[in-house]
C-alpha cells in the first residue's frame, strides 16, 4: 500500500538523519520544506522532498495537500489514561478554596481514584480507557506512555497493566506501560510504608517481569508521598527486574528527586515545577530528559516549568499533558503545546520538537517515531489550511486538525473499529 501526499504547503519536521533528541539552542531549530511531497509505503514513510522533485510513480491513493500542513503525530510521553471515573467534586472543592494538598489529606486525590479503580472490573476499566485513548488519538497523539499507580494493591495494579497491555493489543498506536504503585501510600499502610514497599517490590514487580506488563518504573517523589530513599529502593529493585526508571519530581517541592533519577539513568524526570539552580545542573550532560506538563500546572494554578531557563542552561526539555483525574483530567497536546509558549515562553520551534522528537525519546521510541524521517512510521497530523505552524499554538483551544494517521492510515473512530 502506497499512499502519495502532494503539494504540501509546509512538511513540518523533516529530518534526513535519525536523532535522538534535540537540546538548547538546536530546540529552535525546526527543519521544515515547503511545497512538499510525502510518500508512505507500508505505515513507513519511505520519502519526501521538494514537490519540483517528486517522482512520477504508479502509488494506491494520491492525497492533495493544497493549503494545509504535516506535521509528525504528537509523542505524549507522560498519562495516567487508565482510571476509573473522574473528580469532578474536589475540582469544585479545589474552586471553593481547598487546596490539592488538603483533599489529599482527608482522604481525597490519588486515594480516591484508587477506591474508584478497586471497585471497577477490568472489563470496564478497559471500556472506560478506550475511550480516552481514542480520544486522545483524535487529538493527533501518535504515541503514549500510560501509567498504573490508581490500584495501589496487588490485584489492582495488575489490573491495570493488563488494560494496558489490551489497548496496546488493539490499538494502532505505540504505548509504552509504566508500573507507578509508589504513587501514593494506602492508608493501611501510612504507618507502615516500608511494607507497601516491600509488596510492591517482592509481589508485583516479579508478575510484571514476568507477564512483561511494564517498561518503566516511576515513582510520586514528593514531600508527603514518597521520599529519596523511598524511590532510590524501588528504582534499585525496578532494575533488577527491567524496568527503566521515569519519575515524577519536583511538583510541589524540590526534595533531591532529580539527583536520584539521574543516579539511577532515569530515562525522564517528570514535572519540575519547582527547580532549583542544581537540579539544572545536574541535568546538564546526562541522558535524562526533563519532561514538563503544563497543563498540570493550569488546572492546579501551580507554576510552570522554568523552561527558558532550563532551555537556555542548554537542557532538553519535552512536553507531555499528564492526562489523569486529579491533576490534569485533558490529554489535548494541542492544548499543552499552545501553553508551553504561552506561559512558558516557549517558541513555536522549541514546543513543537518538545512535542515530538524529545517526547519520542522520552518513551524509547526516538527510532520509530517523533520525526519525519524515512523508515519510520508514518503517524502524521494533516491540518486544515493555515498560513504558518506557528497558528497551530496561537490559535490555543481551536482545533486545526483536519485528519491524523497512525502507521499510513487514517484513524476516524466514528467510523471504523
Ligand atoms: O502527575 N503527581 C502525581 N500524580 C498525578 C496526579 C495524581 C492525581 O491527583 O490523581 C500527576 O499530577
Ligand atoms: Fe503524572
Amino acid at each position: 500500500m502506497t499512499i502519495l501526499f502532494k503539494n504540501i504547503k509546509e512538511l513540518i519536521q523533516v529530518r534526513t538523519e535519525q536523532i535522538s533528541f534535540v537540546s538548547g539552542k538546536k530546540m529552535q531549530e525546526l527543519p521544515t520544506i515547503k511545497n512538499a511531497y510525502l510518500l508512505i509505503k507500508n505505515g513507513l514513510i519511505s520519502d519526501f522532498g521538494a514537490m519540483d522533485e517528486c517522482p512520477n510513480l504508479k502509488v494506491d491513493e494520491i492525497i492533495d495537500a493544497t493549503g494545509k500542513m504535516i506535521l509528525p503525530s504528537w509523542c505524549d510521553s507522560h498519562t495516567h489514561i487508565v482510571y476509573a471515573g473522574n473528580r469532578e467534586g474536589e475540582f469544585v472543592d479545589r474552586i471553593n478554596g481547598m487546596s490539592y494538598e488538603e483533599i489529599a489529606n482527608r482522604g481525597g486525590g490519588i486515594l480516591n481514584s484508587a477506591k474508584k479503580l478497586q471497585e471497577t472490573s477490568e472489563d470496564n476499566l478497559y471500556e472506560q480507557s478506550k475511550v480516552r485513548l481514542e480520544e486522545v488519538i483524535m487529538l493527533g497523539t501518535g504515541a503514549v506512555e500510560i501509567k498504573s499507580g490508581y490500584g495501589l494493591a496487588v490485584d489492582a495494579e495488575l489490573k491495570m497493566l493488563r488494560v494496558i497491555k489490551r489497548l496496546k493489543e488493539n490499538y494502532p498506536i505505540e504505548i509504552k506501560a509504566t508500573f507507578l504503585g509508589a504513587h501514593a501510600v494506602p492508608k493501611e499502610y501510612k504507618k507502615n510504608k516500608q511494607r507497601y514497599l516491600d509488596i510492591l517490590v517482592d509481589e508485583i514487580m516479579p508478575k510484571i517481569a514476568s507477564e512483561n506488563l511494564a517498561e518503566y518504573v516511576d515513582v510520586f517523589c514528593e514531600t508527603g508521598y514518597f521520599s529519596v530513599s523511598d524511590t532510590d529502593f524501588i528504582l534499585k529493585a525496578g532494575k533488577k527486574h527491567g524496568l527503566i526508571p521515569k519519575i515524577h519530581v519536583n511538583q510541589f517541592t524540590a526534595i533531591g528527586g532529580v539527583q536520584i533519577g539521574v543516579k539511577h539513568n532515569a530515562l525522564s524526570v517528570d514535572h519540575l515545577e519547582e527547580m532549583r539552580d542544581e537540579d539544572i545542573a545536574t541535568l546538564q550532560n546526562t541522558k535524562t530528559m526533563p519532561v514538563a506538563l503544563p497543563s498540570c500546572s493550569y488546572f492546579l494554578s501551580i507554576p510552570y516549568t522554568p523552561a527558558r531557563k532550563m532551555i537556555d542552561a542548554g537542557l532538553p526539555l519535552a512536553l507531555a499533558t499528564d492526562y489523569n483525574p486529579g491533576s490534569t483530567p485533558s490529554g489535548n497536546m494541542n492544548f499543552v503545546v499552545s501553553t508551553a509558549c504561552i506561559k512558558m515562553k516557549m517558541t513555536p520551534e522549541e514546543a513543537i520538537n518538545a512535542a515530538t522528537i524529545n517526547g519520542a525519546y522520552a518513551m524509547g521510541l526516538e527510532k520509530k517515531t517523533g520525526s519525519i524521517t524515512v523508515g519510520k512510521q508514518a503517524n502524521l497530523i494533516l491540518t486544515k489550511n493555515i498560513n504558518s505552524y506557528g497558528f497551530l499554538p496561537y490559535s490555543f483551544g481551536s482545533n486545526q486538525l483536519e485528519k491524523v494517521y497512525l502507521k499510513g492510515k487514517e484513524v476516524n473512530f466514528n467510523r471504523e473499529l
